[in-house]
């Protein structure tokens, strides 16, 4: 089978004041009636496909991550790092625990926890494609079509002939360029890393104990020394404590030469930022998107995100407002970039 593993341990601050330290964005109800995460779930629900998900996430989102799987009824195992050490040793833990779970032959197609996916029957074929290209060998990632040049994504250059599953080789993947490359890349025919990969279990521990030896080392020490706390899978925190903080894109993905890329046909984004919730969802006749209690009057190509009080508004023309329980946020929606410095600033003041 193919055992998704699931990556909720990121904080997200870009979609302030709804996405917190305390319960980052892929927790949060965003787009329909779902969590991001709940939606990843949905996603791999198939279980003539998948093998019931395992989740990795911080210690602190454990009750999450366990709730809501159960309240749309899926069964998942929940394995806990003590730390933040990035996704690179989260994904080598969820590689080790699922070869001791499911064998050592198994495929893990590993998914972000915070992404929207639209077309779901595009996904799962992207899904199959990328199991063929695994099974052959190979850590297959999803690339998307670029837009812009973005210095938020890796990037990837495929080269040579298609193979199982369509999968071209990976010639080049460089994480996060500064603007100017990012720009070259972009015109240069480059596709974005999804962030989605599929690999088998066993390859990508060998190809991190090539470029990360002291990684796999700490982590494979955490999984065996691993253990059952109220049902979830602990990870021993001495053993992890000691990984080095690397995101997989950074410790696997620039370095090995055993990647594949299939082209993503269905529609997808990381969420970034509000425009991009305001971009993915159909406005009305006017552009105005609405999320929650919204009245509005005489407003065109505005986004309304509510998580309780009513948010009415009169005559607005691009501006975006965000309400929670104790933190409203307006601005121009060509702003949404600059949410981030807020956030820091917040924090500094505090
Ligand atoms: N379990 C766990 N533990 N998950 C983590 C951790 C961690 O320490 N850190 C991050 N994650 C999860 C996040 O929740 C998210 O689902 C995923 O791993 C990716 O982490 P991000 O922090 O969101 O990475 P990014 O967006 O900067 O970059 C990645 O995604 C881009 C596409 O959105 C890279 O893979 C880029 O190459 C890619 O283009
Ligand atoms: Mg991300």
């Amino acid at each position: 089978p193919i055992v998704p593993v699931v990556l909720a341990g990121g904080s997200g601050t870009r979609l302030w004041p709804v996405s917190r330290d305390s319960l980052p964005k892929q927790f949060q109800v965003l787009t329909g009636s779902q969590t991001l995460y709940q939606q990843t779930l949905q996603r791999v629900s198939d279980r003539s496909l998948f093998a019931p998900p395992l989740v990795l996430t911080h210690e602190d989102f454990r009750f999450f991550a366990r709730r809501q799987a159960a309240e749309i009824g899926m069964e998942v195992t929940v394995a806990l790092e003590p730390v933040r050490r990035d996704s690179g040793p989260a994904l080598i833990a969820a590689a080790l625990i699922a070869r001791k779970l499911h064998g050592e032959g198994c495929l893990v197609l590993a998914l972000a926890a915070d992404h929207v996916v639209r077309d779901a029957p595009l996904f799962l074929d992207a899904c199959r494609a990328g199991a063929a290209a695994a099974a052959a060998g190979q850590i297959v990632t999803f690339g998307i079509t670029p837009t812009e040049a973005s210095t938020a994504y890796g990037y990837i250059r495929p080269g040579g002939e298609p193979g199982p599953g369509g999968a071209r080789p990976v010639a080049a993947f460089v994480e996060k360029p500064d603007l100017a490359t990012a720009a070259r890349y972009l015109a240069e025919g480059y596709l974005w890393n999804s962030g989605n990969f599929c690999f088998p279990a066993g390859l990508l521990v060998e190809e991190a104990a090539r470029f990360e030896p002291a990684m796999v080392e700490a982590v494979r020490e955490a999984v065996e020394t691993a253990f059952e706390d109220l049902g979830f899978i602990k990870l021993d925190p001495g053993a992890f404590a000691a990984a080095p903080a690397k995101s997989i894109d950074y410790a696997v993905m620039e370095h090995t030469r055993c990647a594949a890329v299939v082209e993503a046909r269905f529609r997808w984004s990381d969420v970034g930022s509000w425009n991009a919730l305001h971009e993915l969802a159909e406005g009305d006749a006017a552009g105005n998107v609405a999320h929650g209690p919204v009245a509005l009057l005489d407003s065109r190509n505005s986004y309304f995100h509510s998580d309780g009080p009513l948010v009415a508004g009169i005559g607005l023309d691009a501006v975006s407002v965000i309400a929670t329980e104790d933190a409203v946020l307006v601005m121009p929606v060509d702003r949404a970039q600059d949410v981030k410095a807020l956030v820091g600033k917040l924090k500094s003041e505090r």
